[in-house]
């Protein structure tokens, strides 16, 4: 893309998504034939959260476009952990169910490991059970966290050289910075990274992330990443996604991620845009996820 002040690519995950949803359904054809069904991914969302509707709803979409059957299990908000306990367990035992999630955030009563941990491994098709994390770190097969594998994907898809490459990763959650983190510095293509984690605490963080080559940023905050903190030619992979009131526009709001896009584009050679980078990936790789499931 040219804009007035410099030349990128941008690293765009509905291009790279469509072509790997391809491949994903032309394997669930072979999938339907050995099992006599679709692979199964059904999605636990609860209470009313504007944005966590949004995902699923994306998810349960993507689902259909590759032939999968999806289900939506819905529950109030006032549910106890005790019953979100129940309706994991009840998806543990169906066997027609070949992987499930439970969007997050929670409501605050429900703590949220608890729900995690009494996920069945084999069906957790977002990575986040210790088990999946351990494989992963290990090197071992097994679910890999859906984010920083859709990264990975969409790396792999625009040939993005990472091997040597000094990659700072900002934001150190459990689903996506740390994993990342680990994903990058792994022995495979893509992969082979010198990683600095930064978080929150790191002093002085644009030093760290100027001296980036690829800069993930996952910091949940909105515009946080300016042009000054972005070295020339650095890749540049947003995984933020924020509503920002904007009386301009028919919705009444626009899109933005944590890397302010017009002031840092220039500067790359690569980014992603925010929509339509990450988000996509984080989809596709769920259903990479939930094809390996039924294996
Ligand atoms: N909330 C934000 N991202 C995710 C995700 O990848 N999986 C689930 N279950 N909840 C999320």
């Amino acid at each position: 893309m040219k804009t007035a002040t410099g030349t990128f690519l941008l690293l765009d995950g509905k291009a790279a998504s469509e072509a790997l949803r391809e491949e994903i359904a032309h394997s669930t054809i072979g999938v339907k034939e050995k099992l006599g069904r679709a692979p199964h991914l059904a999605a636990v969302l609860v209470g009313e959260d504007g944005a966590s509707k949004t995902y699923v709803a994306s998810k349960v979409k993507a689902c259909e476009s590759v032939g999968f059957r999806s289900s939506l299990v819905k529950r109030p908000a006032e549910i106890t952990e005790a019953e979100l306990l129940e309706v994991v367990q009840q998806l543990n035992a169906d066997p027609e169910v070949d992987g499930f999630i439970v969007q997050l955030p929670l409501p605050k009563h429900i703590n949220e490991q608890r729900i995690t941990l009494a996920i069945h491994p084999e069906k957790d098709v977002d990575g986040f059970h210790p088990v999946s994390l351990g494989r992963m770190v290990l090197g071992l097969p097994g679910y890999l966290p859906a984010t920083p594998n859709g990264i990975v994907e969409l790396l792999r898809y625009y040939g993005v050289a990472t091997s040597g490459k000094h990659c700072v990763v900002v934001g150190r959650s459990h689903i996506v910075g740390s994993p990342m983190s680990i994903l990058m510095s792994r022995n495979t293509e893509p992969g082979n990274c010198t990683v600095t984690l930064a978080h929150s605490r790191t002093a002085d963080l644009p030093s760290i992330t100027r001296q980036a080559d690829i800069l993930i940023v996952a910091i949940g905050k909105p515009g946080f990443i300016t042009a000054d903190m972005v070295k020339e030619g650095a890749v540049v992979v947003d995984v933020g996604i924020h509503r920002i009131s904007d009386a301009t526009r028919s919705k009444g709001y626009r899109i933005v991620g944590d890397v302010d896009f017009t002031s840092v584009a220039p500067k790359c050679s690569a980014i992603t845009p925010v929509p339509g980078g990450v988000g996509p990936m984080t989809v596709t790789s769920l259903l990479l996820n939930t094809l390996k499931a039924t294996r």
